[in-house]
């Protein structure tokens, strides 16, 4: 009886492990199941965005800028200005006016210096050359004063403005160094030292999407680390009817 009674249940373990089996085999012929070409979720990380993200200009702290910056170098940088303008103390216009001073001078108004109308009317909206002001006009002056006679292509490169600028003031500068304001660059200021993660920048790079942006990028961001962990519920689905073949 005992013996009927094993005989009985291992016989129905053994139809349920062919049950099995045969459902297995049948499925995988009727749903023919491709291995992935690669294993696991592919991750879009927009390397580039983060590329992008860091050439938008983000606002200058010039009181925190400034102190640290590079004189010798901006000296160096303003050579290439020194074909048409002339930065020593007294010193004549050239094919642009004397540059010695010109942090706190009204725009237009060196003396002796014949201004396009376009730098006249530029001095009309901005009563003196600051931090900013130059360092706008020396990015692209043709593009920041309509009708310059100054034609230089501009500065491109944030650091060497930012040196330059160092080195102007100390040509004169009738200007002071403001008090360092972090909070004004603080928003932004994340984004270019995160650069560890990338999907991190990419949240940063539409600055406004704040938390729920940043926590969705950050959670790609660790399925593309760790790509063999993260592949294993695809694989799972996937391998576990290959395998059985
Ligand atoms: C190709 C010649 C040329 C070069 C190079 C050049 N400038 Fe000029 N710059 C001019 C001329 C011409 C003017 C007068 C613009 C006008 O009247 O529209 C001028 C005007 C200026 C002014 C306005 C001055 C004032 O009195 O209002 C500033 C500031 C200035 N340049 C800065 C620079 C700096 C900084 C560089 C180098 C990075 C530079 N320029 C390179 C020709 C040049």
């Amino acid at each position: 009886m005992s013996d009927l009674g094993f005989n009985k249940i291992a016989g129905a373990v053994l139809a349920t492990g062919l049950a099995i089996v045969g459902l297995t085999e049948l499925s995988s012929i009727v749903f023919k199941s491709e291995p992935p070409a690669k294993p696991g979720y592919a991750v879009e990380i927009a390397a580039e965005e983060s590329a992008g993200g860091a050439a938008v200009e983000l606002p200058i702290d010039w009181g925190t800028e400034l102190p640290k910056a590079d004189v010798a170098a901006g000296e160096a940088v303003a050579k290439k200005c020194q074909s048409c303008h002339d930065f020593a103390s007294g010193g004549p216009n050239m094919t642009g006016p004397n540059l010695f001073g010109v942090l706190g001078r009204k725009p237009a108004s060196h003396g002796g210096f014949a201004y396009s109308a376009g730098m006249s009317d530029f001095a009309g909206k901005h009563p003196q050359w600051d931090y900013e002001t130059i360092n706008t006009f020396v990015t692209a002056p043709q593009k920041d004063v309509a009708g310059t006679k100054m034609t230089f292509v501009g500065l491109k490169k944030r650091e060497d403005r930012i040196n330059l600028i160092a080195y102007l003031h100390t040509l004169g500068s009738t200007l002071s160094i403001p008090a360092p304001n972090p909070a004004a660059a603080a928003a932004p200021a994340p984004a270019a030292g995160d650069k560890a993660a990338p999907a991190d920048a990419k949240a940063a790079d539409g600055k406004a999407e704040a938390k729920p942006a940043d926590a969705k990028a950050a959670g790609e961001a660790k399925a593309g680390e760790t790509k063999t962990a993260e592949a294993k519920p695809a694989d799972a689905k996937t391998a576990a009817p290959a395998a059985k073949k």
